[in-house]
């Protein structure tokens, strides 16, 4: 297994793309409070640093949802390992996520929290991958779109490994 996976954006790159979003979120949501609900595992990184962007009153929710078991392509099927403990009635809501890929994920997501009432609930993505989509998904706030590539690192996994790397990398399998 490779473990210097090439850099496809580095940390810098990442921090000032994710300054940009935060004072675009705290912009369009002046005056108002959000509840930024976090997609775990993979948006812990990103979330973090988001949110420390955005200068507005926050309240953070983690839900944690999961397709992709230890392959490198979606399951189908979307996996609820831990919901959101607060209520989100006729509050903002802000997802946050790691990754748009086929979109499952997000869908499923929205749909069930759609199904609690919030005011208004919008996407914050780190990454979209176009090519596999196969739901209907608008990203409020995306950093980066990026071609079809097994991307690591900054939160992302491959088999629970690489997530701690400080940039987004491409995983080279042999
Ligand atoms: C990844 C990622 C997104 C989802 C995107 O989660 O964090 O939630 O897949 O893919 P999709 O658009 O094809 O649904 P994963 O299942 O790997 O769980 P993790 O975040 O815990 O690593």
């Amino acid at each position: 297994m490779d473990y210097h996976p090439e850099v496809l954006f580095d940390e810098l790159t990442i921090k000032n793309r994710i300054a940009e979003l935060g004072a675009q979120i705290t912009h369009d949501y002046a005056g108002q409070e959000i509840v930024v609900v976090c997609v775990l595992k993979g948006a812990f990184v990103f979330c973090a640093d988001l949110i420390k962007e955005i200068n507005l009153p926050i309240r953070l929710e983690f839900i944690s949802l999961s397709s992709y078991g230890d392959k490198t392509a979606s399951s189908g099927e979307v996996k609820k390992n831990l919901d959101i403990t607060g209520k989100i009635r006729g509050e903002n809501v802000l997802v946050v996520e790691d990754i748009v890929d086929t979109g499952l994920t997000i869908e499923t997501l929205f749909r069930d929290l759609s199904s609690r009432e919030p005011r208004t609930m919008k996407l914050a993505s780190l990454l979209f991958k176009p090519e596999k989509l196969k739901a209907d998904v608008d990203i409020d706030y995306l950093a980066f779109e990026i071609e079809d590539q097994f991307v690591i690192g900054f939160g992302l996994d491959y088999a629970q490994r690489y997530r701690e790397l400080p940039y987004i990398g491409v995983l080279n399998q042999a």
